[in-house]
């Protein structure tokens, strides 16, 4: 086998409470990318289509990740990279750690397999930080291990696998407005009350637990962050109004996605799902902003082989 494409998908990072720590992964939505095996050694992009992006690996986060990969395999050949990019950069559903998941899956396939998921989770994380300057893996564990993840630690880096209640379904809707992580991450605080604190970790556990025992109830009471959301919301013209309708319609928990602008609301059921997405469409019309909304499964599967040659 010398070249595979690849579905890698869109996740939703933080999940209300988890700054950081807790994501999922989305189906619906992703870009498509071929890894192709070469017998000139190094790292090339040789296509980039859907957006501009920089064809110069130590630019790229694909790129970046790779070459983290390839200095650590050392293998006897090198890897030609086409990314078709369906994610917008800056929408906050995860378009670096798609790219930046996606080399790395999509080589390991190739070298046959060496490295775990939570080894190409390391090498992504090399890929992610370029974009958004700080390290860290709630996006990249989703799209690699699918379903729900929580990031234990980054040192040493573990990955848990949380079970997926399987009546869940995400409603996402993405102002088309760009808001870098780089720059949602400035605005948050050094510090936290410690009456704060004790609240999201209370939620971050209880949604755990929540998820781990399919109780729905629990999992609203549970998707609440009052420790990010407060400072970033303000960055999202009409998230109130979303979460408004949203909650008014039935959806368990509605909350930023990733570092915005995209919101999240978790349903129980596709029929609030589609309820939910056409109160969201019918409120945000008012914003006068354009967006895309859709509605989700839960992506059980992460990152998956399209084909291979
Ligand atoms: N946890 C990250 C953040 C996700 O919210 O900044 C976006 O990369």
């Amino acid at each position: 086998m010398n070249e595979i494409k690849l579905f890698s998908p869109a996740t939703v990072a933080n999940v209300s409470c988890g700054f950081d720590v807790l994501g999922f992964c989305l189906d619906s939505i992703g870009d498509e990318m071929v890894i192709r095996k070469t017998v000139e050694k190094g790292i090339r992009i040789t296509k980039i289509e859907g957006y501009d992006l920089p064809f110069e690996v130590e630019k790229n986060v694909a790129g970046v990740s790779a070459l983290a990969m390839y200095e650590a395999a050392k293998p006897d050949c090198g890897f030609e990279i086409e990314i078709y990019k369906h994610i917008k950069p800056g929408s906050g559903v995860g378009s670096s750690s798609a790219s930046a998941v996606g080399s790395v899956y999509g080589m390991n396939v190739l070298l046959g397999n060496p490295y775990s998921k939570t080894e190409l989770t390391a090498f992504a994380m090399k890929g992610e930080a370029v974009a958004s300057q700080s390290e860290h893996a709630d996006n990249i564990a989703p799209a690699l291990f699918g379903g729900f993840t929580l990031v234990k630690s980054l040192e040493p880096l573990e990955v848990l696998q949380i079970p997926t209640p399987s009546d869940l379904f995400a409603v996402v809707i993405h102002p088309q407005i760009e808001i870098k992580t780089s720059d949602a991450r400035k605005i948050l605080p050094e510090h936290i009350s410690l009456k704060n604190a004790i609240t999201q970790w209370s939620n971050v556990g209880s949604l755990i637990h929540g998820l781990h025992t399919n109780d729905y109830d629990l999992i609203s009471r549970s998707l609440k962050d009052v420790v990010v959301e407060p400072f970033r919301s303000q960055l999202i013209p009409g998230f109130e109004d979303i979460k408004k309708a949203a909650l008014e319609n039935g959806a368990l928990g509605t909350g930023i996605s990733g570092s915005g602008p995209s919101v999240f609301s978790l349903c129980k059921s596709d029929s609030t799902a589609e309820k939910v997405e056409k109160a969201i469409r019918e409120t945000y019309q008012n914003q006068h902003i354009p967006f895309e909304i859709y509605v989700s499964k839960i992506n059980l599967d992460g990152i998956k082989l399209l084909n291979e040659n």
